[in-house]
């Protein structure tokens, strides 16, 4: 294929650009970076047209905008729709970067910047590898782009966006790289994902902080209370207590979760990375199955009281949680959101009054790998890696994925070049130069695959 000595000549302009797209921080939590964010969307649109794609358009939306690109080469071919983001997480704490996070470098053959890996090295990976098809006369089918700003925030615009628009988004298969492989000797394709239901937790006690000695003992604390609260939430083995969390999950045979557990993976490396002498998770689970077909419960912030320097002598009168849930196949979102809510609520002490508010949620998704695009991947992996992939469970979220079964009826193929090294999300993101040119090859690859 031409299209690979093309990428092999342009790869500094390639990185340069993704540098380029890197230094703006579109982070889509912030209201702050608001103008950065459609910054970004200017950028692709820019480059889209530059390249060659048409019917380039910035689709406003009540919040962050969507980029939309296409190229239709001919009605009978097939039709790839990619979808990627180019919103980032934020990047705080700032001070635990050791290079500033929209300041992309290079260190180890890696390039460190917020966004290195999610979702902008992996969703540019496209962008280039499109340039490198109709530089090189090599586009072998129809491609429609849907690269969105909001998904780090649940991407709470694209459905009513997908649903207006399904006769525009038709497609054969829809192509995303926002997910990770095993490693770079064992690359995978995901084939499944967790779904989500976030709430946040307010308790009120006394109607004021108050002293710590003068009530401490007489009036409850409602820090202490919200810990004991969010402890009663799961037993000992590891399994949620909320009545009915368990109802709709699908159990999986034991040939399914022996295939699970062949993918290679050790325990002891996974330990010593994180610092752990130990893991822990639900009994009677491998630490695969846990993370990949196991719903989960997970506190993701907790504040109240005084956490200022020094000490402070008080008994709040408020104290706040943020808990999520992860969700594996048939669990629904709102269903679940409905029974934690009710749940919380119905344990609270009569001495607190507890507010819950749901975040954003979304469904799992599992794709199948008896269809044409996971076949067309496999056999792109083999090519460009060398090696066959297997599939694997993530449990990672992209809600959008279920909608897009839901609605526009296609299914999803899950081409993602990430690392777990990369810390996504974390300080210090990164993403390998190999995974970032390998795998514009591999998506390259695939669209000869999959127009065959
Ligand atoms: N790209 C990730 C999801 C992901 C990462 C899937 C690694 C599989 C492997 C995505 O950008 C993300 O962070 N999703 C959020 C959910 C969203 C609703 C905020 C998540 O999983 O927390
Ligand atoms: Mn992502
Ligand atoms: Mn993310």
């Amino acid at each position: 294929m031409k299209s690979i000595q093309y990428l092999e000549e342009n790869k500094q302009r390639f990185l340069d650009e993704l540098f380029d797209l890197l230094r703006i921080p579109s982070v889509s939590a912030d209201s702050k970076f608001k103008g950065d964010v459609r910054k970004a969307a200017e950028y692709l649109k820019a480059n889209f047209e530059k390249i060659g794609a048409d019917n380039v358009e910035i689709c406003e939306t009540p919040g962050h905008p969507i980029v939309y690109a296409e190229k239709i080469i001919d009605a009978a071919k097939p039709t790839v729709l990619v979808y990627g983001h180019y919103d980032v997480q934020p990047a705080d704490p700032y001070e635990l970067w050791d290079s500033p996070p929209f300041e992309p470098v290079i260190k180890d053959e890696r390039i460190y910047a917020r966004g290195a890996c999610d979702d902008k090295g992996q969703m540019y990976m496209h962008v280039k590898a499109f340039e490198a098809m109709v530089a090189c006369n090599e586009l072998p089918c129809n491609i429609k782009f849907m690269i969105e700003g909001e998904e780090e925030v649940g991407s709470d615009n694209l459905g009513d966006f997908v649903k207006a628009n399904t006769e525009k988004l038709k497609s054969d298969v829809i192509l995303i790289s926002d997910t990770s492989i095993i490693s770079n000797e064992h690359p995978s394709i995901t084939v499944g994902l967790k779904g989500l239901s976030y709430l946040e937790v307010e308790v009120t006690g006394p109607n004021r902080d108050l002293h710590s000695g003068v009530y401490g003992g007489g009036v409850a604390n409602p820090i202490n209370t919200l810990c004991t609260m969010i402890s009663s939430l799961m037993d000992e083995t590891g399994k949620v207590t909320i009545p009915g969390f368990y109802d709709k999950v699908v159990e999986l045979t034991q040939a399914e979760r022996e295939d699970l557990n062949k993918a290679p993976f050790s325990l002891d490396a996974y330990k010593n990375d994180l610092g752990i002498k130990a893991v822990k998770g639900e009994d009677g689970y491998t630490t695969l199955e846990r993370v990949g077909i196991r719903p989960t419960l997970d506190v993701n912030g907790i504040w109240g009281g005084y956490i200022g320097e020094g000490a402070k002598t008080v008994l709040p009168s408020k104290a706040y949680a943020k808990i999520s849930t992860r969700l594996v196949p048939n669990q629904e979102h709102t269903e679940i959101t409905e029974l934690i809510k009710n749940h919380i609520e119905s344990i609270a002490p009569d001495y607190v009054k507890v507010k819950v508010t749901p975040h954003h949620g979304g469904n799992p998704a599992v794709t199948p790998t008896d269809a044409k695009g996971y076949k067309a991947a496999s056999e792109a992996i083999e090519k460009a890696w060398g090696k066959t992939p297997i599939p694997t469970r993530d449990g990672g979220s992209i809600p959008i994925v279920a909608l897009f079964s839901e609605v526009l009826k296609v299914d999803t193929v899950l081409l993602g070049m990430g690392l777990d090294e990369d810390a996504i999300h974390s300080p210090n993101e990164s993403y390998g130069l190999f995974n970032y040119y390998k795998g514009i090859e591999t998506i390259a690859w695939f669209h000869q695959y999959f127009s065959k």
